[in-house]
């Protein structure tokens, strides 16, 4: 990791969705910076991979066991993370990821709610589990995660898409209320990243095709997403509040 932000050493960062694919390779771009690290996943062996990774590096982290579409498994994550390490100053809510096609005919109410779920109100949870530690004490950085499908229509499940969008105004209507309190909210909205889940599902030829679609013409990769992550968290982005940055290769349309 080249990127070198020393004001993130010390801090706490806890990252929903970091057991695997962005959300890991975010958690070790912020261990790196010597930053103390919570992952949260419901996968209790992935979560342990991640931490291990980054104690052999010499970082330090932990992994915490939840659904984050619970509020009260939010509730004890945040006890946990504060007990061992400390309050959070970063709160990266990246936990989602439920975009594969649907037809929207085919797309169930069940569905439908299922993916708001773990992709929007997931979001809004976890922030409002934070929320009062970062108000008392009057500072913090919160990064959401949207998707180039909430910024146009896209061959993504609609939920999906609404979600992400609903991610994007989140983002602002938060950072307008929290900047005064002196936290800040920004959100990343990544087009096709290549992640364990998006390469096992994509064939290389429409790999190839993908990349085409980006006027620079590959795919991304989780380190483009973490070095923005770091960024956004860190004090060269201290006057930078309410954006959503456009992870994407140049294939922005807005
Ligand atoms: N990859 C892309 O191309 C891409 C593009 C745009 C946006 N995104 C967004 O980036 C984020 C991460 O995506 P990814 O591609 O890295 O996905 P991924 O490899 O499937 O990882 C998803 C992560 O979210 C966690 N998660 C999902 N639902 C959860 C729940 N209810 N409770 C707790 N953890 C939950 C998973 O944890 P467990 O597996 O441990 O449960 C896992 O750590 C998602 O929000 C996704 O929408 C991804």
């Amino acid at each position: 990791m080249s990127s070198s932000y020393p004001d993130l050493a010390d801090k706490v960062v806890l990252i929903t969705g970091g057991s695997r694919g962005i959300g890991a390779q975010t958690a070790r771009a912020f261990a790196a910076q010597r930053a103390g690290v919570c992952v949260v996943g419901r996968d209790q062996g992935a979560l342990d991979a991640v931490v291990a990774d980054i104690t052999a590096e010499g970082g330090s982290a932990m992994g915490a066991v939840a659904d984050v579409t619970d509020s009260a498994s939010l509730a004890r994550v945040r006890r946990e993370a504060e007990s061992r390490l400390g309050p959070v100053d970063v709160l990266a809510a990246f936990a989602g990821g439920q975009g594969f096609p649907v037809p929207s005919a085919d797309l169930t109410e069940e569905r439908w709610r299922q993916v708001l779920d773990s992709d929007l109100t997931s979001a809004f949870l976890t922030i409002q589990a934070f929320l009062p530690g970062l108000l008392e004490r009057g500072r913090g950085s919160i990064l959401t995660m949207s998707s180039a499908a909430g910024r146009r229509p896209s061959q993504a499940n609609l939920a999906y898409g609404v979600a992400n969008a609903g991610l994007v105004l989140l983002t602002r209507q938060l950072a307008t209320e929290l900047g005064p309190r002196g936290i800040r909210v920004n959100c990343i909205a990544p087009s096709s990243i290549r992640t364990e889940k998006v390469l096992a599902r994509m064939p290389p030829e429409v790999q190839e095709q993908v990349a085409a679609l980006h006027p620079l013409r590959r795919m991304g990769t989780p380190q483009d997403v973490a070095h923005t992550a770091l960024f956004l968290a860190s004090d060269a982005a201290a006057w930078l509040t309410g954006l959503t940055i456009d992870v994407a290769g140049g294939r922005i349309t807005q």
